[in-house]
């Protein structure tokens, strides 16, 4: 979508949608929402729902469907094998990616769990641009190992790099010719790279790293779950495809890979998932594995109605009109952050607006998780709820030691087509404040430290009695009431 012009205004994004269904908010007082991150255990995974004002953790499975995805729902042929709404959804899939043999899954981490099971062997190596916590936990469950190789630029938080996801295709050769070809369990790329801020890789990079992937033989494999935002930056970013649309674009990144994989809780608007094999073999050899763990292969765990929706999404996400909305609020809040001095991730992504903890709570060790502490500061000073990517995000060292992230960030994602600008207005002004306030916030230790994706489920305490001095200072400028 082009910016809409405007004549007496400044020009903001528009939304292309009108609103036709709501869901009430409700913003509890600062003193019950301090006692609400208490009980949650400073993680704010464990919230409730109705005690959070603004749900900005994530985008997966939260996303506004529309009038006609709702309408599709309707028809779903319930069956527990051979449901039409299967075809329907392999047929759409094959129009867009161009690939027939489709796996249903009951959500991403389940497409990359029965990817792993099949790839995977102990101490095989597999190459990402960059992990995404599910993907990297599924293979070295299996005793894999996963080399990040991203670009040195892509990790640096404020930069004006187009394409901060791309992969660095000399460490790629560097790390093949190492570990030797037959140890390398798949070359994965994911769009959209969520962990650094929803960064988008280059059509040209995808081409070069998948032909280099060729010339060794190493299968390639595309996370598609953040395309939709990868879409509209190649379309905006990249000379060469300015004049592509965006089916077009969508095929000729499919045409890269041997295996496609999403969830589509995130791309389709929906909750589910898929993978997408060329090779009929492998397509073959890889079905046992989803009626074993997911569900016979004409639903794989979903619900028929959710892929009736998911095939109307998938048509949805090829629209420029549609696809543009989320990256042009992310992007407005994100350029209004940076001119407030708060640092945040440049340029603005897809996914959400991303804040570099680490530059703005310097103050706070690495090991009390400087992110952490300033996601559940946010949700006491707002009732905003955004998400911890950094060091809590990690697992330990086999020797228990903490592994450091090279990022650490709070994530605010923009569910697509859910909040409206006046929201986003006030979610800049309640980070603004808290980053005038940063020096009254301090560091969390966990009580309760899971072994696997401690970040879900992990519960921690403050190190201090912070969290009560901030409440007060927020009382100060705001009163007790909000
Ligand atoms: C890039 C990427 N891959 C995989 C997943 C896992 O998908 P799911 O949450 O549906 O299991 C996510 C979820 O956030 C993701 O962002």
């Amino acid at each position: 979508m082009p910016q809409i012009k405007f004549y007496s205004r400044p020009a903001v994004p528009m939304e292309m949608h009108k609103v036709k269904i709501v869901q009430q908010l409700n913003l509890l007082p600062i003193r019950e929402r301090l006692a609400k991150i208490k009980e949650a255990g400073f993680n704010t995974f464990m919230l409730h729902n109705k005690d959070i004002f603004l749900d900005m953790l994530t985008d997966s499975g939260v996303n506004a469907m529309s009038d006609n995805m709702q309408a599709a729902m309707l028809r779903a042929d319930d069956a527990y094998a051979g449901s039409e709404t299967f075809f329907r959804m392999r047929d759409k899939l094959e129009e867009i990616f161009g690939i027939a043999n489709v796996l249903p899954a009951h959500q991403g981490r389940a497409c990359e769990h029965i990817i792993a099971q099949h790839f995977v062997k102990p101490d095989s190596v597999a190459i990402m641009n960059y992990h995404f916590t599910t993907s990297k936990a599924h293979v070295t469950r299996l005793g894999g190992r996963v080399e990040e190789l991203i670009k040195d630029e892509g990790l640096v938080t404020k930069s004006d790099l187009p394409f901060k996801g791309d992969i660095d295709l000399d460490k790629v050769r560097a790390c093949i010719e190492k570990e030797g070809v037959e140890n390398i369990s798949y070359l994965r790329l994911e769009a959209g790279t969520n962990l650094i801020g929803g960064q988008p890789m280059s059509y040209e990079n995808m081409k070069a790293a998948t032909d280099l992937a060729r010339e060794y033989g190493i299968t390639t494999i595309l996370d598609a779950s953040l395309l939709q935002d990868n879409l509209y930056f190649i379309k905006v970013r990249e000379e060469s495809m300015k004049d592509k649309s965006i089916r077009e674009i969508t095929r000729m990144i499919a045409d890269l890979f041997d295996i496609v994989y999403f969830s589509a809780r995130k791309f389709g608007f929906a909750r589910g998932g898929a993978i997408l094999v060329r090779d009929e073999a492998l397509f073959h050899e890889m079905e046992d594995l989803v009626t074993m763990f997911e569900g016979f292969l004409t639903y794989g765990g979903m619900s028929v109605k959710e892929m009736e929706a998911m095939i109307v999404g998938f048509d949805e996400s090829m629209d420029m009109d549609v696809i543009s909305q989320g990256p042009q609020f992310i992007n407005h809040c994100v350029n209004a952050l940076d001119s407030l001095g708060v640092p945040v991730v440049t340029p603005a992504g897809g996914l959400g607006a991303h804040i570099d903890a680490r530059q703005l709570m310097s103050h706070i060790p690495a090991e009390q998780y400087p992110a952490g502490a300033l996601t559940a500061a946010l949700y006491l000073c707002g009732g905003i709820r955004g998400m911890e990517r950094g060091t809590m995000s990690e697992e330990r060292n086999a020797d228990g030691s903490e592994r450091i992230a090279s990022v650490e960030m709070i994530r605010l994602a923009f569910p697509r087509r859910v909040f409206t600008l006046s929201q986003t207005e006030y979610v800049i002004d309640r980070v603004k404040w808290l980053c005038d306030h940063k020096d009254l916030i301090g560091g969390l230790r966990f009580v309760h430290e899971p072994k696997t994706l401690r970040f879900f489920t992990g519960k921690l305490e403050p190190i201090g009695d912070w969290p009560e001095k901030l409440m007060e200072a927020y009382i100060r400028d705001f009163g007790e009431d909000q």
